[in-house]
């Protein structure tokens, strides 16, 4: 189960004198009940890859499948599209009608649902993403703080009960209590076996939640794979424009200086532990 890339590449405005090929090569499988985080710097083709891995962009070469199905058609794209939940770079962007309630019934609406389905729908979504839908179905979307706008733009994209998350930096700009939400939502979703991509800068969240990581670079996959090894890849980060987590460099510098301590990607806390037990070790 998930959905697969295999041999994907992108050009925009292909045939133009102004093509441009931002993806090539692309060998990557997004499996159900995993977070797959994906990193790169500014401008590597994060979100043009998550618009091809749903569907809204058309890959120019290579194939995409989901569950096993090869998409080549536009009945496959529509499936693609159905499957895959998309919260795009700056969701709050997204809302666009008159009350939270008609925004987030926007999309299953769409799929057919109506009437006493449809507001029950709305109402379990709103509470997925923390929102109490007493207080918040009938309030203009506009009035919302961001963190807030965000989550709406969440529920109206878990109300069309995607089987697949796509997520492009969805925690930029939240504070601590904002991330936090999101990351117990992403833990829920998972554990109902939701499939979840996100783009992200922040180590700290792959620490937390990745089961996964690649690292893309120039529109090529560079890096994928377990957390740990990703995290330790100090050379192959370095040249995807990326800096490793602050707390492996630091062990990467002690052990420079001597300490014989193992290189790990882990909490502050179970890094100082890891410290202290080496200069435990040194001083006997
Ligand atoms: N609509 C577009 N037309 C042409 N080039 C684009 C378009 N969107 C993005 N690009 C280019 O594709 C490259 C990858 O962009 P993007 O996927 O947004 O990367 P990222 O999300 O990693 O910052 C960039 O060089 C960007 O300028
Ligand atoms: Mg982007």
């Amino acid at each position: 189960m998930g959905i697969a890339l295999k041999g994907v590449g992108f050009t925009y405005l292909p045939g133009t004198p102004i093509a441009r090929d931002v993806l090539s090569s692309i060998d990557l499988h997004l499996h159900a009940g995993e977070i797959l985080c994906l990193m790169g710097r500014t401008g590597s083709g994060k979100s043009t890859l998550l618009n091809v891995m749903s569907g809204l962009l058309g890959a120019t070469c290579g194939e995409i499948s989901l569950d096993g199905e090869n998409i080549n058609d536009r009945a496959g794209t529509r499936a693609l599209r159905n499957a895959a939940g998309v919260l795009l770079q700056s969701s709050e962007m997204q809302l666009f009608a008159e009350s939270v309630e008609k925004d987030v019934a926007f999309g299953p609406r769409n799929l057919g649902q109506s009437g006493e389905e449809l507001k029950q729908v709305v109402r379990d979504s709103l509470a997925a993403v923390g929102l109490d839908p007493e207080v918040y179905s009938s309030r203009s979307p506009f009035t919302l703080s961001e963190g807030e706008m965000r989550r709406v733009a969440l529920a109206g994209v878990l109300a069309m009960r995607p089987r697949y998350l796509l997520m492009d930096e969805p925690t930029s700009g939240l504070d601590l209590p904002g991330r936090r939400l999101l990351y117990a939502i992403l833990e829920g979703l998972r554990e109902n076996g939701v499939g979840v991509l996100m783009v992200t800068h922040d180590w700290e969240e792959v620490e937390l939640l990745a089961n996964r990581v690649a690292v893309l670079s120039q529109g090529h996959i560079l890096l994928e794979g377990e957390k740990e090894v990703v995290a330790t890849a100090t050379c192959e980060l370095a040249s995807a424009g990326l800096r490793p987590p602050a707390l492996v460099a630091v062990l990467f510098e002690l052990r420079r200086m001597g300490l014989d301590l193992p290189i790990r990607l882990s909490s502050p806390v179970e890094t100082a532990a890891i410290i202290a037990a080496a200069l435990e070790g040194a001083v006997r």
